[in-house]
């Protein structure tokens, strides 16, 4: 192998929102990036690995309202959640900081005051849509109503879920600010603008090299022909983020400052261990830069970020690299389903190791989804680590403990099959270098087989029957370990922990890529334990029941809460969500749930509905406002004479709801997972029909 010169690489995952621990989603980027970053420096570069959270917007204000904190102790508590679960995942990052953060600061304002300086910033008067109630500006995902298209309810300001349709929160019908839960009003304010078209030649021409997947420089074309427009940069208070110099109540949107934290966290880095900040991002820089993204992140990052970065002099990225989105099961990540996996969920059932195993034989390096299907999932972990790679290990371990006291051969029985392994290190590490990590699994796992064909033909176990060929069977099983070896070795940026397993097994220090070369003969090893066991199927069905069980919505079957619009914690931007996650948790401001009316009821009739199994017919009282009729899923934990003449807790105001059997003119409030398990709410005596529930 001829020696490579040294790199210098800082690369980047895209920065986790500072709202809530990570799941799956997210870890196929960071541990695609990992995989990469690992590779690298085993090939002997020097790498930093530098990451963030992503603590500003509106989102994270409001997350922090609802929890009566300040957003400063959210984005500390989920920092600790982060850092916690990627630590787990072996995500070996060199430094995690924040973008609510000094260094982070000190660029933003460095960078806006060059931008400035330089004409690249405009003024403009804009309305919005606007909540009188909270008193605050709405982001477009904050508002929803009706699509003005096709009529679907309840959609987003920027887009229709249903028909597609894409529009701004004004030509929603009926809209509805889902802060407040009152109609918004437009509003004018100045905006500052980000002049983008100033930077179209010289995005022309970053773009224009192969910095960018194909899939990813198609869609550029794309945006460049319908004209890049300028990017509104500012927004109003209350906002949580950093404060526009030199203007009032006016910050700067999270997008200008998230993509600053790759600089700012090397900035405390940098600060910390000494190193030289200006060696990475000056415009002349000998250093490579390279971004991991989403590929719902794209325009941010090969438009916005590199005319950002040039408009204040610094250098651009080498290159941005987008992935797609995870889907379980070939669906689309859902609460509801049970399909949302938190990472520490995974972490509490199976080893990170088999996830990050798993992922890379799905990555290759376009932008196509991909599945984390867990029959599969199961199959080739239990298949390729434990049958077929450890195998190698373990068939050979014990003849060379116990026929040779531990001790390997001097040297190897077939040199020539050695030579084959150490030659495909090369491609393996074209295909990791070109991130094609499935590609480099497929080889290592084709290695493998071969490495078994080459004991199954040797058959140790027959030749070790006669004591006069002992050192026939050193020689082979020590060609077996050393072809584990190197597989080991090849497989370390994915499977770390194994490959530590295997070096402390064959007495080695940490394995570099160039070792490969070099066979191991004539030391002795340790005692074989085994470096991987199989995945227990059930171990997997437990992992789905937590995470539907911890999804599920409290007080199913029949929960009233949802009625009130939900709020997506959505990224401001409006591209689609990063992990295809839908239904993120429905939260309700105190004042939607004053809207609701809850209030005592005496059941004084309750039938079984005829051709509705789960249906009972409840007749109410509810006092004052007179006598109803509610179905109620509930005939699986109830006889009907059992709740005549009880007090419960309904909904009064919910509209009605024509049925096959009827209009239900309300709901009961229950509670319970289902089947015989449901309880009907019951107040305390003393409560009387029609008493509002407070
Ligand atoms: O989409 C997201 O999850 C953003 N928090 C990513 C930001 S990446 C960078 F720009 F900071
Ligand atoms: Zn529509």
């Amino acid at each position: 192998m001829t020696a490579q010169p040294q790199r210098t690489l800082l690369v980047t995952s895209a920065l986790p929102y500072a709202n809530g621990a990570p799941h799956l989603g997210h870890m196929v980027e960071y541990i695609q990036t990992d995989i990469w970053v690992r590779f690298q420096r085993l090939r002997g570069h020097d790498v930093l690995f530098i990451w963030a959270n992503d603590a500003h917007g509106t989102p994270i204000m409001l997350k922090a309202r609802q929890e009566g904190i300040a957003p400063e102790a959210l984005i500390a508590r989920i920092g600790v959640e982060q850092k916690r679960d990627f630590d787990a995942f072996d995500i070996s990052y060199d430094n995690f900081h924040t973008t609510h953060s000094d260094e982070n600061r000190e660029i933003t304002y460095e960078i806006y005051r060059r931008l400035a300086a330089a004409g690249h910033i405009r003024r403009e008067t804009i309305v919005q849509a606007y909540d009188e109630q909270a008193k605050m500006f709405l982001p477009d995902r904050y508002v929803r109503g009706t699509c003005p298209r096709c009529g679907a309810l309840d959609q987003y300001g920027d887009s229709c879920e249903v028909c597609g349709a894409t529009y701004t929160p004004a030509d929603l019908v009926n809209p509805i600010s889902v802060v407040s839960g009152t109609a918004p009003v437009q509003r004018e304010s100045e905006h500052l603008f980000f002049k983008l078209g100033d930077f179209e030649a010289m995005l022309r021409e970053w773009t224009g090299g192969d910095r960018l997947q194909p899939a990813v420089a198609a869609k550029l074309g794309e945006w460049f022909t319908a004209g890049l427009r300028d990017w509104d940069i500012s927004r109003d208070a209350p906002y949580f983020g950093f404060e526009i110099p030199g203007e009032k109540d006016k910050f700067f949107y999270v997008w200008l400052d998230a993509p600053i934290g790759y600089l700012s966290s090397l900035l405390q880095y940098c600060r910390r261990t000494g190193r030289d900040f200006d060696h990475y991002w000056r415009p002349d820089s000998g250093a490579e830069v390279y971004h991991f993204i989403g590929k719902d992140i794209v325009y941010f990052h090969t438009l916005f970020w590199p005319a950002v970065l040039a408009g204040a002099g610094y250098r651009a990225p080498t290159a941005v690299y987008a992935h797609g989105f995870l889907t379980v099961n070939g669906q689309k990540m859902s609460k509801s389903r049970g399909t949302l996996i938190g990472a520490k969920a995974w972490l509490e059932h199976l080893p990170a190791e088999y996830l990050r195993y798993y992922f890379a034989s799905r990555l290759a390096d376009g932008i196509d989804d991909l599945d984390l299907n867990l029959d599969d999932f199961i199959a080739k972990v239990n298949s390729d680590i434990v049958g077929k790679l450890v195998n190698i290990a373990s068939r050979c371990a014990g003849f060379i403990a116990r026929g040779s006291g531990g001790r390997l051969a001097g040297q190897l029985a077939d040199p020539a099959l050695q030579e084959e392994f150490v030659a495909a290190g090369a491609r393996i590490a074209a295909l990791y270098e070109g991130r094609d990590l499935a590609g480099a699994v497929r080889e290592v796992m084709a290695l493998t087989d071969r490495a078994n064909l080459y004991i199954d033909q040797q058959k140790p176990w027959l030749v070790a029957k006669d004591p006069a060929r002992a050192a026939e069977v050193q020689a082979v099983c020590t060609q077996g370990l050393n072809l584990f070896r190197i597989l080991a070795l090849y497989l370390k940026p994915v499977m770390p922990r194994l490959a530590a397993g295997a070096e402390q097994f064959l007495a080695l220090e940490p394995l570099r890529w160039a070792d490969a070369a070099t066979p191991l003969l004539g030391t002795t090893i340790e005692a074989y334990a085994p470096l991987a066991t199989r995945v227990d199927p059930a171990a997997v069905r437990s992992l789905l029941d937590a995470s539907a069980e911890t999804l599920k919505p409290a007080g199913a079957p029949m929960t009233a809460a949802s009625t009130a619009p939900a709020t997506k914690p959505a990224a401001e931007p409006q591209p689609p969500p990063a992990a295809a996650v839908d239904g993120a948790p429905v939260t309700i401001s105190i004042d939607e749930f004053g809207k609701v009316d809850l209030r005592i009821a005496r059941i004084d009739s309750a039938e079984r509905v005829d051709g509705a199994d789960k249906l009972l017919r409840l007749g109410v009282d509810l006092g004052d406002l007179g006598r109803r009729i509610i179905f109620a899923g509930i005939r699986s934990a109830y006889e009907p004479e059992q709740l005549v003449g009880r007090l419960t807790v309904v909904v009064a105001n919910l509209a009605p709801r024509k049925m096959r059997f009827g209009t239900s003119e309300g709901m009961v409030l229950a509670a319970g997972p289902g089947g015989k398990d449901i309880f009907v709410l019951a107040p305390d005596a003393g409560a009387t029909p029609g008493m509002k529930v407070k």
